[in-house]
């Protein structure tokens, strides 16, 4: 991850601007742009792109983390929002949850009230780590309790696979 000493904040916050410059707002006449570091040095944005059935409209961050994915994907160390006047935004609600999913507690803010971790904007924050065990679980569920349902289990590095006496899997726990 970049240091946040060599952060150029100005410059990411210059590419949010420039984003910004194109977003379609036509309905709330609010376009917002957004910008943020990839821990493999790019830098990628977004704007927000409204509809006329307006609760469509999509953020800015809808955008952002889009284009992360389609681009080689990556985690966000460093993000910044920027308004209409250029000044700096707080993402919606929904926005932190976005961002929460690629840049996680770590994830550093420029905010208003300076720069902060995502954890002080979206504290217990729901994510990736809750999803994985409910995953494991509702896969628990698919093993065959009864011992003689299967012949064979078999531990892996990341669970185990139960199999029937034609070597079929029956059931697996994933962890
Ligand atoms: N908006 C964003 O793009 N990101 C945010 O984090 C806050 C809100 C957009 C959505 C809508 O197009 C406009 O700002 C007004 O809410």
């Amino acid at each position: 991850m970049t240091p946040r000493s060599d952060v150029d904040w100005d410059a990411l916050r210059e590419r949010a601007r420039d984003a910004m410059s194109r977003a379609y707002a036509p309905y709330s006449g609010y376009p917002v742009g957004v910008a943020a570091l990839v821990d493999d040095g790019r830098t990628i944005t977004g704007c927000n792109v409204e509809n006329a059935s307006y609760g469509l409209g999509l953020c800015a961050e809808c955008g952002l983390v889009a284009e992360l994915h389609n681009t080689r994907g990556g985690r966000l160390p460093h993000f910044t929002c920027a308004g209409g006047r250029g000044e700096v935004l707080v993402p919606c609600g929904r926005c932190r949850q976005l961002l929460y999913e690629f840049g996680g507690p770590d994830l550093l803010l420029e905010t208003p009230a300076g720069i902060l971790p995502l954890s002080e904007m979206l504290t217990q924050a729901f994510g990736p780590d809750h999803i994985e065990g409910a995953v494991a679980l509702s896969r628990q569920e698919n093993w065959p309790h009864r011992p003689q349902d299967w012949q064979m289990a078999l531990q892996l590095s990341n669970g185990a696979v139960a199999l029937d006496d034609q070597g079929r899997v029956t059931g697996t726990i994933l962890v």
